[in-house]
């Protein structure tokens, strides 16, 4: 009797056992699994692809994207192409051992290709292209026994084409076309059977399959800008090390080309389908507008300038930009605005915009344009700015027939860095610009400058995505590690600051087609001439009383700010300390006539 009871019992919790560790099997995903969820995880944005990609399943071979074998029920096959996806490639791709197609193009992947994909032996095909994946091609790649198609077109990668490759005898559709590779091209194994069309788009390659001599090429272009060169332990043909910087300096380059036309299409993009004009201003604030006013100082009802708003029209913009289109709005007793239209995208984001507003409204400095308050409307928002009477810097440089003289550019710079100092270090909470360029430095009457719209890259960010930021910041002014990882740091807003000080003292925009034609940007021709010890050749030559010692000091401050090491770059603290001591204080003995040259 008592032993059929223990019997009893013990069947009970053996039977409770089962059921429990059948429970564990159901709950626990497989390892393919947790390998896409990792996948995910370095994914920042998307279009929504990854809704049922959920940790309860027993398996991911529902998910959307992922194809399993039937009876192993491992991952065959991962398709995500076009899907927005934003981010890095997980090296834990490198886990899906059973995997024959990887379909990741035409996305905005970026970070390097995860060498780990090596370790899928039975990858058939990869379709990387069309992204912004960068550094060098794996040389693990080499590893894949079974592969057919290999495409990694259209990216931004860089360093030479692994001699590895040579050995998939399986490859039959190979595409590095649009890239930044530099080199040889191998003509080991199957490599040798490629032609021009695979390898088109790389101004950096050389080798039999396209028909071009690799010496005499590049002997002669310019150097510069230290970019990282990645070597590549494969490639068995040495090039001269000054060649390989020359060579890197002008894919680093057209690497940056790339991006800013991406950058460019997709402020466009978002221009045309993001902010559509819908109405115009009296609509806006004809169905219940509120107006918030931050410094007390002003003498106005909310009805005095509803009503003023309400009879603003397309007479009255003076400008539009990335963030909507601005309005000069004079009141009746002699003070004038700027007016910021944005159009509202986003309903539910009011309570954040608003608080964040607030501080913005709280800032008030000197050499910054204030935020006065603000109009909440049901289809946009408008932010009352200072007006200022000389325009933007933009203006002042590139499209005014008088031209400013040394002594105002100086001002003008010393300005803008005190403002921007003044976001840095000194106001609470620390604002980082984001978007710091000559059109967002407004000149008062006397030519003083202002810097305006900190704060409003942040807070019309997606907040999703970093793509809107890249969008938001201008090309040419944004620091390399920005562009590759979209993280806005005080050190980039000290690159962009190096990159307006070259440009007022050049005369030139960061991207002047004189910089293009020599495949480089302001930054990259700087370098080039600082290699030739030319670098004073950068001033603008109709610049007057051009002081060659003050140059020399701005020009050092210049080239530290747009270091492509963020560690190498000064505060903004520091830069005004230079300026003022050794930029500001004129020594009148040494004039430099520029026109004499
Ligand atoms: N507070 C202001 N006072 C005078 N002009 C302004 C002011 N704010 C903007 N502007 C003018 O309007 C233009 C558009 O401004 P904005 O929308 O910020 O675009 P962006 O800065 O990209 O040019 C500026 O280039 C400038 O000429
Ligand atoms: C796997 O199963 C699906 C339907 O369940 C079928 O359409 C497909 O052909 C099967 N594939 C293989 C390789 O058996
Ligand atoms: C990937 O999926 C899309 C549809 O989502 C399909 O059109 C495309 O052919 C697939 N690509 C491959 C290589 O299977
Ligand atoms: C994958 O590749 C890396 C480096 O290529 C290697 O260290 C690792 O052991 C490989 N295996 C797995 C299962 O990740
Ligand atoms: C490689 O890709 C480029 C750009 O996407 C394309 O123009 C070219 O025709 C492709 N070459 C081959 C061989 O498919
Ligand atoms: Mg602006």
């Amino acid at each position: 009797m008592a032993s059929g009871l223990m019997r009893c019992q013990r069947l009970l919790l053996l039977s409770a056992l089962l059921i429990y560790a059948a429970m564990q099997e159901i709950s626990a995903i497989t390892s393919d699994g947790e390998a896409l969820l990792s996948f995910k995880t370095s994914i920042v944005g998307s279009d929504g692809i990854f809704q049922q990609w959920r940790q309860e399943d027993s398996d991911p071979c529902i998910w959307s994207g992922v194809t399993c074998d039937n009876h192993t029920r491992r991952v065959i096959r991962l398709n995500l192409s076009y899907h927005k996806l934003i981010g890095s490639i997980s090296p834990d791709i490198g886990k899906l051992s059973n995997l024959k197609l990887l379909a990741l193009h035409g996305n905005s992947l970026y970070g390097n290709i995860p060498p780990e994909i090596g370790n899928c032996t039975e990858l058939q095909h990869v379709y990387l292209q069309g992204n912004y994946l960068s550094e060098s091609i794996p040389p693990e790649f080499g590893n894949l026994w079974e592969l057919e198609t290999l495409d990694l077109s259209s990216n931004t990668l860089s360093g030479s084409i692994p001699v590895s490759l040579g050995r998939l005898t399986k490859l039959t559709e190979f595409n590095v076309s649009t890239n930044f590779l530099t080199g040889l091209i191998p003509t080991d194994g199957t490599l040798s059977k490629f032609t021009e069309n695979s390898f088109i788009g790389n101004r950096g390659l050389c080798g039999k399959q396209i028909h071009v001599d690799c010496k005499d090429e590049f002997g002669s272009a310019p150097g510069g800008s230290g970019a990282p060169s990645s070597d590549n332990p494969g490639n068995k043909k040495p090039t001269r090390n000054s060649t390989r910087l020359v060579i890197s300096a002008v894919a680093t380059v057209c690497a940056l080309l790339l991006v800013a036309l991406m950058c460019f299409w997709g402020c466009f993009l978002y221009k045309k389908f993001g902010k559509n004009e819908i109405g115009g201003l009296a609509m806006d604030v004809s169905g219940g507008a509120s107006i918030v006013m931050f410094h007390g100082d002003l003498p106005y009802t909310t009805k005095d300038i509803l009503k003023k708003l309400e009879t603003l029209n397309d007479e009255n913009i003076i400008g539009s930009g990335g963030f909507g289109t601005v309005y000069k709005l004079a009141m009746d007793d002699g003070n004038v605005f700027a007016l910021k239209r944005i159009i509202k995208t986003n309903e539910g984001l009011d309570r954040f915009f608003d608080r964040e507003l607030e501080i913005l409204g709280s800032i008030k400095h000197r050499y910054l344009v204030n935020l006065r308050g603000y109009c909440n409307s049901p289809s946009s928002k408008l932010l009352l700015y200072d007006f200022l009477a000389g325009g933007s810097l933009d203006e002042a440089l590139h499209e005014r027939s008088e031209q400013l003289d040394w002594d105002a550019r100086l001002n003008i710079i010393m300005g803008a860095a005190k403002g921007l100092a003044y976001l840095h270090h000194d106001c609470s909470p620390r604002i980082i610009h984001r978007d710091i360029k000559s059109s967002n430095i407004l000149l008062d009457g006397n030519l003083d400058a202002r810097v305006s719209d900190f704060g409003l890259a942040k807070l019309l960010e997606d907040e999703e995505s970093h793509i809107t930021t890249i969008v938001a910041g201008t090309f040419g002014y944004l620091a390399p590690e920005y562009m590759q990882s979209g993280r806005a740091t005080e050190k980039t807003d000290v690159y962009s600051f190096g990159v307006l000080v070259l440009e007022v003292i050049s005369g030139k925009r960061p991207t002047d087609s004189s910089f293009i034609e020599k495949g480089l940007n302001i930054v990259g021709w700087l370098n080039f001439l600082v290699v030739e010890n030319r670098q004073r050749e950068i001033i603008d030559p109709q610049c007057e009383g051009v002081q060659l010692e003050s140059l020399d000091a701005l020009l050092s401050v210049a080239i530290q700010c747009v270091s492509s090491n963020p560690e190498d770059r000064p505060t903004m603290h520091r830069v005004v300390q230079i300026l003022e001591s050794e930029v500001m204080t004129p020594c009148p003995s040494d004039f430099y006539d520029s026109n004499s040259e």
